[in-house]
Formats: structure tokens, C-alpha cells, sequence
């Protein structure tokens, strides 16, 4: 019955971020076990990206597997208006105790929903304030929040949105922070603060991954949220993909001490189960809503809103990821994804090497400019892929991301392909 699955997709199925003709050859899988993919012929191909940075406790966990069968036999969902239950009212206990300064948790099914319901609670925040005048929300040159309209709004404007520009809200946007433009960055922040027109500021704390897993200092962060609060601007970590141990600690803004106000978690939420998706906010964001008067309500909902059975696995996950067996992993990953940078740095095919918690990064020297259309990209996806492994760069970033439970002997593997890769000159056609 499985048999000819790519013929059958092909006539009626749509790919997402993929040209239809041309783009990246389509694999049907049957299975999915830890960290492997099991395609239609039986091959085990690596998941070196934890499909699309989700899958962080490996696929099929069966204990995960096993909590969704039990939640769905007992409710598996309901309207959130008007209704509560178990599993919602306990995810948002253990998030909020984790998120010093929180006290509110809003339900939705994905990353750029996540983000979505932070901009409309900013945005209205600043109306039931009755300051009007607070609208315009900034950004970091390079982000990437999602995809719908007030996420692409937020991002930078490029490839992925371009053609929706005309309908994208106006954003301010700062360069990238680095050590070098520090000064010019946080001189151009204030510039914009003193407007006095600034309703939020939105960014991915510590890392963009959709950027090119660029990385920058949490001392620069902190300075940006420390003058935002200055100027009584909303601060919203999009931590939708540092989330959950990606960066090593719990959250990225962990490494900061001045905390944002409203936090967006996704992805590694349900360990890559189910879609699910946490809008949090502090006290004195809620306070405004925390009335009678209607036109004073967030109007915004979604028909699986707090979704017991996301919410039962994302209850087990966060059990599991914090089991000291799963953390004893992940620090072996963070430590082997670090050692790999410091031995492979220096070589004469990469621009730079980085490492953060589990994330590792590579940018490629290849004679083209740097960035997601670089040509390298079909090599390296092609190349790995014929591994085992499935790597899907950045352009000329090629990153590696695993699942928490990835072996030593795993990560051998991968680690000897990368370095086949690097001294592949054929391949890299370095001029
Ligand atoms: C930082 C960040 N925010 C938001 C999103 C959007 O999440 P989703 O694809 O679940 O809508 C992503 C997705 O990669 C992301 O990396």
C-alpha cells in the first residue's frame, strides 16, 4: 500500500519552501526511530537538523507516544473558550516557573502564530494604555519570525517575503549586533526610542537561525532590553527556536539577567511531536487586559487553542528533557559540537566556525557571496544525503543540529562526513 509514495505526492501534494520544479528531490519515509529517518527503501538517513530544529528528544519517543494515547482516549480536544483542563493548566505551571517575571500563558499552534499573538498584545497593550501613539516596533536586521503577515512584518525583507512587501507593515530595523558596531547599534536604537513612538522590540535572543545561525553576545542583548525598558519599550523574545536546551541553557534569555516581557516558544516545546505553540507575558502586560470592558479583550483564537494533546506531550517532554540521563546527553553534545569547532576551524575551506549549546555552524568559503542562494547549497544537501544524513543548509551555512540523544558513535559519523566534505575541493570549486 506504501509503494510509489513519491509518484502519489507528487500528483497532489505541495512542498513547502521548495521550488516546484527543481527544488530538492523528495524522499518518502515510513518510519522515524531516535535519530534516524527510515525512507521507503529501508535506508536510515541521520536527521542532523531535527527537522526543522523540533525534534530534540529523537522521533517516536515512545514514552511521548504512549502519553499522547493515553490523553487522547481522555479528551483529546475542546474549545478553549469557556473551557480549561489538565494538561493546559499544567504546561503553563512548569513554563511559568521556569520564566522569572511571567505570569501569563497563551495558547496557539505554531512559531509565527506565537509571534502573531505577542505583536496584537503589544499593539493593543499600548491602546488599552490609551497611548496611541505607541506603534511602531522594531527589529534586528537578518530576522526571522515565521511566515504569516505580522512575522514576515518583523523580519527582514528578502527572498522569503519579498513578494508580499507591499502588504507588510513598516518596521525599524538595527544592524546586526556585533562587537565591532556595537556603539553604532545601540547609537541607532536610541535614535529610534527618542521618537517616543516605539511600541515593542522583537528578536531572537543570542542566535538567528534563519540568518544563518549568526550568533551574537548576550552583553549587547542586554544593553538593547536594558535601553528599551528605559524608554518603557515592550521587549519579546522569539525564542521559538532557542528554546528548550537548543542554546544549552533552558531559554537563550537565561543568559541575560534584564528579562524581556513576553516570550514566544515553539518548536523543541514538544520535543517535534505536535504543533503547539506558548505566548507568554508578565504581570504588567496582563494587568491591562485583567478587566471587564470588552473592546479591553484579546480577540485572538485559534480552533485548537490549547490543544490537550499538544499539551499533555509538551508536559512530557519537558519531563524528559529535564531527566538527568537526557541531560547528561545533551551536555555530551554541546561539549562534542564545541571540540568539532576548535579542531575544524582553521580550515581552508571555512570563512568561520561557531558553536552554541547544541547548534554548530559553518560558513563555507566558495568564491560567491555569502548567503541562503549561494549554489553550494544543492552540493551539500546532495552530498550528505548520499551519507545518510540530512543537512539542508543555509546557502553556504552548513549547520548540524541533532536530537538531545544523538551517540558519540552517531556523531563520529557525521563529524568524518563533514570533514570529507571540507576537503572535497571538487565540490567546493574554491576559486
Ligand atoms: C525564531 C523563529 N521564530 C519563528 C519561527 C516560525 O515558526 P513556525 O515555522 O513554527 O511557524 C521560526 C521558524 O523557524 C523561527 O526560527
Amino acid at each position: 500500500m506504501n509503494k510509489n509514495l513519491k509518484k502519489r505526492d507528487q500528483e497532489v501534494v505541495w512542498h513547502p519552501f521548495s521550488p516546484v520544479k527543481g527544488g530538492f528531490p523528495i524522499l518518502p519515509l515510513v518510519k522515524a526511530e531516535g535519530v534516524y529517518l527510515i525512507t521507503e527503501d529501508g535506508e536510515k538517513i541521520i536527521d542532523g537538523i531535527s527537522s526543522w530544529w523540533v525534534n530534540n528528544l529523537g522521533h517516536s519517543n515512545p514514552e511521548i507516544a504512549e502519553e499522547l494515547f493515553k490523553q487522547a482516549k481522555n479528551l483529546s480536544h475542546v474549545i478553549f473558550a469557556g473551557f480549561t483542563h489538565e494538561p493546559a493548566i499544567s504546561i503553563a505551571e512548569k513554563i511559568l516557573e521556569h520564566l522569572p517575571g511571567q505570569s501569563k500563558v497563551f495558547f496557539s499552534d505554531n512559531g509565527s502564530t506565537s509571534v502573531e499573538v505577542a505583536l496584537k498584545i503589544v499593539m493593543q497593550f499600548w491602546k488599552n494604555q490609551g497611548q496611541k501613539n505607541k506603534k511602531r516596533i522594531i527589529a534586528l536586521e537578518g530576522a526571522y519570525h515565521g511566515d504569516t503577515f505580522g512575522a514576515m512584518a518583523v523580519g527582514e525583507r528578502g527572498g522569503f517575503n519579498i513578494t508580499f512587501e507591499p502588504y507588510l507593515f513598516d518596521v525599524d530595523f538595527l544592524p546586526f549586533p556585533t562587537e565591532e558596531n556595537e556603539e553604532k547599534c545601540l547609537a541607532k536604537f536610541e535614535d529610534l526610542l527618542e521618537k517616543k513612538d516605539v511600541a515593542g522590540f522583537i528578536f531572537e535572543p543570542l542566535i538567528q537561525g534563519a540568518a544563518g545561525m549568526r550568533i551574537y553576545s548576550p552583553k549587547i542583548l542586554e544593553k538593547l532590553i536594558h535601553k528599551a525598558h528605559e524608554y518603557n519599550v515592550i521587549c519579546i523574545a522569539d525564542e521559538v527556536f532557542t528554546g528548550f536546551y537548543r542554546t544549552d541553557k533552558l531559554f537563550a534569555s537565561d543568559y541575560i539577567e534584564e528579562k524581556p516581557d513576553i516570550f514566544c516558544l515553539s518548536k523543541g516545546l514538544t520535543a517535534g511531536t505536535l504543533p503547539l505553540s506558548l505566548t507568554t507575558v508578565s504581570t504588567q502586560i496582563f494587568e491591562s487586559f485583567n478587566n471587564s470592558e470588552s473592546e479591553k479583550a484579546l480577540y485572538h483564537g485559534h480552533s485548537f487553542t490549547g490543544n490537550p494533546l499538544g499539551c499533555a506531550v509538551a508536559l512530557k517532554s519537558f519531563e524528559i528533557l529535564n531527566r538527568v540521563e537526557t541531560q547528561e546527553s545533551h551536555r555530551n553534545l554541546c561539549l562534542r559540537q564545541t571540540l568539532f569547532v576548535e579542531e575544524i576551524k582553521n580550515h581552508p575551506a571555512i570563512t568561520k566556525a561557531n558553536c552554541l549549546g547544541t547548534v554548530l555552524s559553518i560558513e563555507l568559503k566558495t568564491g560567491e557571496s555569502s548567503g541562503y542562494y549561494n549554489s553550494i547549497r544543492e552540493s551539500i544537501y546532495h552530498f550528505f544525503i548520499e551519507k545518510g544524513i540530512l543537512l539542508r543548509p543555509l546557502g553556504n551555512i552548513l549547520y548540524f543540529l541533532p536530537a538531545y540523544i544523538i551517540t558519540n558513535e552517531q556523531l563520529d559519523y557525521v563529524y568524518s562526513c563533514i570533514k570529507e566534505f571540507l576537503n572535497n575541493e571538487k565540490l567546493l570549486k574554491l576559486k
